[in-house]
């Protein structure tokens, strides 16, 4: 698949996390956190070193997921806990890509203690068959190269229920709707405005940590958890839509096609109606 990148400065989007309601910020004391920023400066300090890892990657995929996105998860998560049977602080998650370790601590901060995610190469763990044992995937993948769509195959093949953060425009892709295809079910859960994720900066090449809205050919675009609950699937939506979601800023789709369109998921024309287009476009540019 086409690699996407998340390397876009804050400035470009209007400034590092301007708060607005949406942006789920939250009162902490009398203080406003600014929103996606709860928890970086936890414990005082923020990520600000690329630790030492066993794989290499695009340099714009080592981004952390804010805290806001794991909070909108959370109803759906805490769903999934009481189908197992199992509270949440039991229910074992796996995130299989490793950043600076952040989501981590944000899940533990939501009351999801058993959280798997270690500095170690996922594909090694693939192929020496010794990935750990887990009730839900949850993971925010690198967008580049084909671990969006590697990951997507490996989460519909292990048939446990899974969360991961992808690209808007991903259900729309030829491979995911040939994975999805013969009775994955799938939820999407949206929030309404984009998510801004944490580059935690490199100390050795002095790059500082900034925060970033991931871009596609010079777009900016929003992410969505593509969810699968499997047997669970049906009480999961149900809950959700009976009021378990409150804590939640986003709305729940089952079909890519309900997704709001934005401007990375909106469905190109053919090449006559584009040729169209772009000749009104001129035609209007040239009027002034
Ligand atoms: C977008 S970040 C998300 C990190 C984390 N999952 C989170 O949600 O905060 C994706 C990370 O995957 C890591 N990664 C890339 N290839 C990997 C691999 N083979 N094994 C484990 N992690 C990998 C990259 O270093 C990058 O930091």
């Amino acid at each position: 698949m086409e690699g996407h990148s998340r390397a876009t400065d804050a400035a470009a989007s209007g400034g590092a996390n301007q708060g607005t309601d949406h942006d789920h910020g939250f009162r902490k004391g009398k203080k406003r956190v600014k929103p996606g920023r709860e928890g970086w400066k936890r414990k005082g300090k923020r990520p600000a070193l690329l630790s030492d890892r066993a794989w290499t990657c695009a340099e714009e995929d080592h981004c952390e997921t804010p805290l806001a996105a794991f909070r909108d998860l959370r109803p759906a998560l805490r769903s999934v806990a009481k189908l197992c049977h199992k509270d949440c602080a039991k229910v074992r998650i796996y995130d299989p890509f490793y950043c600076e370790g952040s989501m981590k601590d944000h899940m533990n901060s939501l009351g999801f203690s058993n959280v798997y995610n270690e500095n170690e190469d996922f594909y090694e763990r693939v192929r020496t068959e010794t990935v750990p044992p887990y009730d839900v995937l949850v993971s925010n993948p690198p967008f580049s190269g084909n671990h969006v769509e590697g990951i997507l195959r490996f989460a519909v093949k292990s048939r446990r229920p899974f969360a991961l953060l992808l690209p808007d425009f991903v259900c729309r892709k030829v491979y995911f709707q040939e994975i999805v295809a013969g009775g994955t079910p799938i939820a999407l859960i949206a929030p309404t405005e984009p998510y801004r994720f944490w580059a935690p900066g490199r100390a050795d090449k002095g790059i500082r940590g900034r925060a970033i809205v991931p871009k596609a050919h010079g777009l900016e675009f929003g992410c969505v958890w593509v969810c699968c609950f499997w047997s669970f699937q049906k009480k999961v939506i149900r809950w959700w839509r009976k009021g378990e979601r409150s804590e939640s800023f986003c709305k729940l789709y089952t079909s890519a096609n309900d997704l709001p369109q934005t401007s990375t998921t909106k469905k190109r024309g053919n090449p006559r109606q584009r040729a169209k287009a772009r000749k009104r476009m001129a035609l209007a540019a040239s009027k002034g």
